[in-house]
């Protein structure tokens, strides 16, 4: 067999090459490059699995899931009260496929770490916030007091001996534990777990005496009887638990922690990525599998202006200066 001339066979591996090419130009790239997402997605829980924070993801990522298409696999890396996981996710690969949740650590942390190796306001690009949840107070179910007047009492009475659960400095259970203390004029000894999983395990397992802990976690064992509960961190009861009083109630005036998330990516993440997550996060905020389950574990979910990169970001900047302001003032440093 003869072969085709050269300008013949070279005229005919241009037209292979080109012709694909041209056709991707043509469909203005989408072609070439197939639409975000096309693998799963990596959410970034600081704490224990099983806890609230780990709770909240878990359900928001099966519902965000069912919008992108993709599965949202929970990865928790735990540790530093909740400061290894931003750390890690500032200096992920900023591609989309890698994101994470966090509460009010984000704007304590740079006031609580004096060498903290991330800057929470510099370091990430912001998808929106999720949800508020309120914290309860509760004690060993073999805990003498019943009510939380009858526990200030008593704390007064074991001044130095009652021990706290937590999940270490930066934490919103060892926030809630440090203004308690101050409230109540006691010495707590803290112990820190890896997050309040393995705390309410400790609590629930009578080898501590307290612990301060979000309703996402708490609500079920509150209504198991498993635990002493004397308030809730809000200022308003909650409808989840309409009998018990808040602690502002009970006579510690002004006590209040309100837990609230955000959902953060590494700085440098493309924006139409950021744009379709939100999308898919503000479509878990409507969906009823979500919410429901999130009204029945007390929490609110948050309003649509703060559902925005915008919103989160506003949020973070306040919050930084209040407790920045605060944890300076009262010197308490984690490092
Ligand atoms: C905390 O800050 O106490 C955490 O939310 C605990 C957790 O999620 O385990």
């Amino acid at each position: 067999m003869v072969a085709p001339p050269i300008r013949a066979r070279w005229r005919a591996t241009l037209s292979r090459t080109i012709a694909p090419l041209a056709l991707a130009a043509l469909c203005g790239g989408a072609w070439a490059q197939p639409s975000y997402p096309t693998r799963a997605i990596t959410l970034v829980v600081p704490f224990a699995a099983g806890g609230p924070t780990d709770v909240v993801a878990r359900t928001l990522g099966a519902s965000m899931s069912k919008t992108l298409g993709q599965s949202i696999v929970v990865e928790n890396r735990t540790g530093a009260g909740g400061t290894l996981a931003p750390n890690h996710v500032a200096r992920a690969t900023p591609d989309g496929y890698t994101f994470l949740i966090h509460h009010n650590g984000m704007a304590t942390a740079p006031a609580l770490y004096r060498k903290l190796p991330y800057k929470p306001l510099a370091d990430f690009d912001y998808v929106g916030q999720v949800a508020d949840v309120p914290m309860t107070l509760l004690g060993r179910k073999d805990l003498p007091p019943d009510d939380m007047p009858t526990f200030v009492k008593y704390a007064h009475a074991n001044a130095g001996k009652l021990n706290l659960a937590n999940a270490g400095p930066g934490a919103v259970s060892q926030l809630c534990g440090m203004l308690l203390q101050e409230a109540l004029g006691v010495q707590l000894t803290a112990i820190p777990y890896a997050g309040t999983a393995p705390a309410l395990s400790a609590l629930l397992g009578g080898q501590v005496d307290i612990l301060c802990d979000q309703t996402t976690q708490t609500i079920p064992h509150i209504k198991a009887g498993n635990v002493k509960l004397y308030g809730v961190t809000t200022l308003q009861r909650i409808k989840t638990l309409p009998d018990t009083p808040t602690l502002d109630e009970s006579g510690l005036k002004g006590f209040e922690v309100k837990v609230w998330h955000g959902i953060y990516a590494p700085k440098g993440t493309p924006p139409a990525a950021i744009e379709t997550f939100n999308a898919a996060l503000r479509a878990a905020l409507k969906d009823p599998a979500f919410t429901r389950k999130m009204a029945e574990l007390g929490a609110d979910i948050v309003p649509p202006e703060k559902q925005t990169p915008q919103g989160l970001q506003t949020w973070l900047q306040a919050e930084t200066e209040k407790w920045g302001a605060m944890i300076r003032k009262a010197g308490v440093y984690a490092d």
